[in-house]
């Protein structure tokens, strides 16, 4: 992208470069600092000459709101011109832990007397590994597959990301739900059928047996994580999460990607 400022990815040491990030990240002018989440002198010097911070912090994690108020900190002492927070959305709906996260960090960044612009995404498309899903014919949920929830394409975020990035003045103070769809786990399943020809059909596992399952992936490691899914899989199965798409489609300038545009796009060359 010829507009593309420099960036700095500032990550845990945990993170790992050669996998996580697109090699042009790794080549001037941009640059990753790994560095543990933590305050003092070094940690303030990675945000030193930065002009605008795009935070996404860990998703699940008991420090969640601890490493977000080191970072608005950090930003603010640096004199960042302005913040961007990956928040959630409907972060009020405070029965999931997430949100009530989420929605802490964001009064916590509202207050910092930082310009800001909080991004709200409901669930990422990419969530379900559609690879896995075409090789298992399955999608295991852990709640009700009639439900419908908010979806967003990851790339339409980041289309969004990259015009406040260009244009803070015009975003700050701004909070923005990014709906792209709201549809339901049957409905996915069906169109995901039409679409590849095969049978995909969900599979629906209680919360607890969903939850054992990631553990035993790897994908939940701690009792925190486990126990804040829970909850949510139960919340789910009861409310869904559904929500409006105009403030996505005007920030985009045209309709946001649907579950089926993107499934073609993801799918096409597995299946032509
Ligand atoms: N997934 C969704 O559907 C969804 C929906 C709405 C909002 N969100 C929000 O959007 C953001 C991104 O979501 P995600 O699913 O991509 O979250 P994620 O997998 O937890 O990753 C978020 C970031 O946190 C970093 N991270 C994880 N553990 C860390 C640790 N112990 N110390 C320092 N950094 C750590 C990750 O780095 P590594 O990659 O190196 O681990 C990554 O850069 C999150 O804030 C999430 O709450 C997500």
């Amino acid at each position: 992208m010829p507009d593309c400022p420099a960036i700095r990815v500032i990550a845990s040491p945990s993170a790992n470069l050669q996998t996580g990030f697109p090699p042009a990240l790794r080549s001037v002018p941009h640059s990753i600092v790994q560095i543990e989440h933590s305050e003092g002198a070094e940690f303030d010097a990675v945000f030193r000459d930065v002009s605008i911070v795009f935070h996404d912090g860990p998703a699940i994690h008991p420090q969640e709101e601890a490493m977000s108020i080191v970072i608005i900190d950090a930003a603010k002492a640096a004199g960042v011109d302005h913040f961007i927070l990956c928040s959630v959305f409907q972060p009020m709906r405070t029965k999931l832990r997430t949100h009530q996260t989420k929605l802490r960090i964001e009064e916590y960044l509202v207050e910092s007397r930082l310009s800001y612009t909080i991004l709200q995404p409901p669930n990422f498309m990419q969530n379900i590994p559609l690879d896995a899903v075409l090789s298992s014919g399955l999608i295991p949920t852990g709640f009700s597959t009639s439900v419908a929830h908010g979806f967003v394409d990851l790339n339409d975020v980041s289309l969004v990301a990259r015009k406040v990035i260009l244009d803070p003045a015009r975003h700050n103070l701004a909070q923005y739900e990014l709906v792209g769809e709201n549809i339901s786990y049957d409905e996915i399943t069906s169109m995901l059928s039409r679409i590849s020809r095969r049978n995909i059909q969900c599979e629906v596992l209680t919360p607890t047996e969903f939850v054992a399952r990631l553990r035993l992936s790897g994908e939940v490691r701690t009792e925190y994580a486990e126990d804040s899914l829970v909850r949510m899989l139960v919340y789910y199965d009861r409310w869904g999460l559904v929500g409006n798409s105009n403030a996505l489609k005007w920030l985009l300038g045209r309709e946001p990607t649907k579950w089926e545009a993107y499934a073609q796009r993801e799918l096409f060359a597995n299946l032509h």
